[in-house]
């Protein structure tokens, strides 16, 4: 493969071996020394001998000249050494014949690392609360979530997405009680989750209004007579009772109808909707275990695992009650996704907010003596706020992703209405545009940043935005649509802007590479910006379609269909469509 940096470090490796026995330092290492130059005087890679001269024992000038006289590479047109750096400059013309060239051959498979073949991962994400909002928050789960197994998946793994829905717990028994007290058929079907979640939303006011009215009893606790039903009926359901069960499925099937639509505009589709219930009457087993290699402790008549030792407060694993807890329940789930899919990784994306939690449960289930713990990832992601009181919906402050959603497409709509006369086509391509700019926009960030969402910004079509880099894909589109997509590119000179364009295409592998091993999609979101400002520098200041000279046109259209291609796979890794005209 045309990896211009794993290719130089791997020559430079062997080339110090050769020079200075003595030195142990891998490729791996020198890979990460290797920087591309900001600034073009000083060639297309450097390496900044200082960080060698440590560990060869030699000043960082007689590094650079001892490595420049030894260094062959075909890709490389010339090394140069200046002050204590090794400057590389590659061979324009070779070189981007073969980028674009192993692009073609490659196709949809260009830029993958293939580490993944024969592997398996499984990804648990999104997961809502059933019968709560399903909001803003749970963007970054989601499109993160979602980015990921698509990154794995193109890495070769076998991905298994799982949706561990939060459809058990005791917002049922109040859910259920607001149901037959207020509830109304009808209005469920019609209004779906929102229904719900305005039941759940008036008894919990309602259960707080007899609180606050209600003295403090002796055990300092205020009572309410309808949490005391809501808890009543959740052990209801808990024990089997048939009408709460069928109460219960319905209103996870309304939400899941719900959910799903927000997932459909996202191209999203689970493997798995195994959710909390699922693990019921799996975790006596593990609990048992706990129990008998010593682990539980009764802490004030619950059960815990003690974590001081691994500076962490303790796991909570039963109530007083004898009732399970949040870490029981993922300790259960993890057992059971490791006999069932036999992973080799088992990630979770959550907010920050829990990643407390993941550590407890990995370390006790590392203490029970799962020899795969390690194979446990949290991939925690930073809050979200919104701007603008516009947005805010009816459920008060919380902004609903479908809501979201639909606001992005309804401003897209607008925007390009004039140019698709056909409502249908319009309508399809605003919900592309609209979804891809919230998606696009939410994973322009590293991940553990806090975004403050700016509506304006995200769908501009200037800037870096969503809309832009489909705008950009598109134009390549048009200009193949007019063009011999199968053209190779030929010796014809090339000039800067096509050279620019070359490199940004030929770092796709590894910042696939650096996305999968940092599990941080970001990187991806920013590369296909860096695609976008090469194809439209070159675009503006190179004509392609007439282009008078026939060799210089065919290397031009060579460079916009390999363009085409990286754009359209990096889009997908991200979540995000395509569209061929916008
Ligand atoms: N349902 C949880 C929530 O909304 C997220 C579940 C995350 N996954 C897990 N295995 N704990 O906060």
């Amino acid at each position: 493969m045309l990896n211009l940096k794993k290719n130089t470090a791997a020559a430079l490796c062997a080339l110090i071996a050769e020079k200075y026995p003595a030195a142990t330092l891998t490729a791996e290492e020198i890979l990460d020394m290797l920087e591309y130059p900001p600034d073009k005087a000083m060639g297309d890679l450097a390496l900044p001998c200082f960080r060698l001269s440590k560990s060869l024992r030699r000043s960082p000038m007689e590094i650079a000249k001892t490595l420049a006289e030894g260094i062959s590479l075909p890709e490389l047109a010339s090394v140069e050494v200046q002050g204590g750096y090794l400057n590389f400059r590659v061979d324009g013309t070779a070189f981007a014949k073969r980028v674009v060239g192993e692009i073609s051959e490659k196709g949809e498979k260009y830029g993958s690392p293939m580490s993944g073949v024969g592997k398996t991962v499984v990804l648990d994400y999104s997961s809502p609360n059933v019968a709560k909002p399903f909001h803003i928050g749970h963007l970054g789960t989601t499109v993160i979530g979602h980015s990921l197994k698509l990154i794995h998946e193109f890495a070769g793994y076998r991905c298994v997405g799982i949706n561990y829905l939060g459809d058990w717990g005791t917002q049922f028994g109040k859910l259920i009680v607001a149901y037959k007290k207020w509830g109304d058929k009808a209005a469920v079907e019609e209004k779906g989750v929102d229904e719900l979640v305005a039941l759940y939303v008036r008894i919990n006011n309602e259960i707080k209004a007899e609180e606050d009215a209600s003295a403090a009893g002796a055990d300092g606790v205020k009572s309410s007579p309808l949490a005391d039903a809501a808890r009543a009926e959740f052990k209801k359901l808990e024990e089997g009772n048939e009408e709460n069960i069928a109460l219960w499925k319905w209103f996870v099937s309304v939400s899941l109808e719900e959910y799903e639509k927000t997932y459909r505009q996202l191209g999203i589709t689970f493997d798995s909707y195994k959710g909390e219930s699922f693990y019921t009457d799996k975790m006596p087993a593990q609990v048992q275990k706990l129990r008998e290699s010593g682990l539980l402790k009764i802490d004030d008549g619950a059960s815990i695992v003690d974590l001081e030792p691994y500076g962490m407060p303790p796991c909570l694993i039963l109530k007083r009650d004898g009732s399970t807890l949040y870490p029981t329940r993922d300790i259960a789930a993890a057992v059971y996704r490791k006999q069932t899919y036999a992973f080799d990784k088992a990630i979770y994306v959550t907010s920050a907010a829990q990643s407390l939690h993941f550590a407890q449960w990995f370390k006790v289930v590392e203490l029970m003596g799962y020899d795969w713990y390690g194979q446990l990832v949290h991939v925690p992601y930073g809050t979200v706020s919104i701007n603008g009181a516009k947005l805010a919906t009816r459920t008060g402050n919380v902004i609903l992703l479908k809501d979201l959603f639909a606001e992005a497409i309804a401003r897209v709509y607008e925007i390009t209405k004039e140019k698709h006369p056909d409502p249908a086509e319009c309508a399809a391509i605003a919900e592309k545009v609209g979804v891809g700019a919230i998606v696009f926009y939410y994973l322009s960030n590293n991940r553990m940043r806090d975004i403050n969402f700016m509506m304006e910004d995200a769908l501009s079509f200037d800037g870096n935005t969503g809309p832009y880099v489909q705008y950009t894909y598109a134009r390549t589109c048009s200009v193949l649509e007019k063009a011999d997509r199968n053209a190779v590119m030929t010796d014809a000179p090339l000039g800067e802007r096509e050279m620019e364009l070359a490199k940004a295409l030929s770092r796709f592998p590894e910042r696939v590479e650096a996305a999968l091993a940092e599990s941080e999609p970001s990187l991806i979101t920013r590369y296909i910006l860096d695609v976008c400002a090469a194809y439209n520098g070159f675009y503006h200041d190179c004509s392609i379609l007439s282009c008078e000279d026939a060799s210089v046109k065919q290397s031009r259209v060579a460079l916009t269909a390999a363009t085409s291609r990286v754009l359209k796979t990096a889009l997908h890794l991200i979540c995000m469509q395509s569209p061929e005209k916008i």
